[in-house]
């Protein structure tokens, strides 16, 4: 199992964004996570696609290699912003089904960007739309809080719905990435992964504590012991 750690940068310095991601991807990042909010579907206001297009050039290790941009909407309509952010270099773009009326379409509209699609769940949401595309997507965020806010603690129910996620893309035999995100520290990332996920989104645990590269290699080890 290859794991992905995906640092959020709501919880980075915005007066310093540009070195703020240098530096996390310095400490070890392998996806940089944008969260955007949009004051409407959830109560709280980020950045939107010309943050992430002034981010884009600094997505990169020091060797070059570039860092995946992964964009997760808190917004509500989605396709016009989606595209936005397919210009603005996302490498992923991933919204809240409930926030689209055209779940599919606004999928085949990332996709035709070449940009790859995620969908999001909320922690009471069900997963039944998965029934209908989970063929057409790259990515399934399951939320372990609420989203809105960084620093809040994980909700365990978060942990069944993975699981069942897990089988889900099992049985598709695709290569989707299950992505958890709210609440992961270094002293809980070891439980989710175990129950079936593989990339995980942390914000204040991360830029919460001076240094960047102690907290991802403490995780690395948490999820290899
Ligand atoms: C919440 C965001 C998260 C947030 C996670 O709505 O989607 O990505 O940054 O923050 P922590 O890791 O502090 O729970
Ligand atoms: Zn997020």
């Amino acid at each position: 199992m290859t794991y992905r750690i995906a640092p959020s940068i709501l919880s980075a310095d915005f007066a310093r964004l540009g070195e703020e991601v240098k530096n996390v991807i310095a400490a070890g990042s392998d996806w940089i996570h944008f969260d955007v909010m949009d004051n409407h579907y959830v109560p709280n206001l980020t950045f939107g696609p010309m943050i992430c297009s002034a981010l884009k050039p600094h997505a990169k290790t020091a060797a070059g290699v570039a860092v995946p941009i992964d964009v997760h909407l808190m917004i509500s309509p989605v396709d016009a912003l989606a595209a936005s952010f397919a210009e603005a270099g996302a490498d992923y773009i991933s919204f809240h089904p409930d926030a689209s009326g055209h779940v599919h379409r606004s999928i085949q509209a990332i996709k035709s960007k070449g940009v790859k699609a995620g969908l999001v769940f909320n922690p009471a949401e069900p997963l039944d739309v998965l029934d209908w595309v989970i063929e057409d997507i790259d990515l399934i965020l399951i939320m372990s809080v609420n989203p809105g806010f960084g620093g809040q603690s994980f909700i365990d129910s978060a942990l069944r719905k993975i699981e069942d996620v897990r089988k889900r893309i099992d049985a598709s035999g695709k290569d989707i990435r299950l992505e958890v995100d709210g609440g992961i520290k270094t002293d809980n990332i070891r439980r989710v992964a175990d129950a079936g996920a593989d990339t995980f989104v942390a914000g204040s645990a991360i830029f919460g504590k001076p240094d960047y590269k102690g907290v991802i290699d403490a995780m690395r080890l948490a999820l290899t012991a």
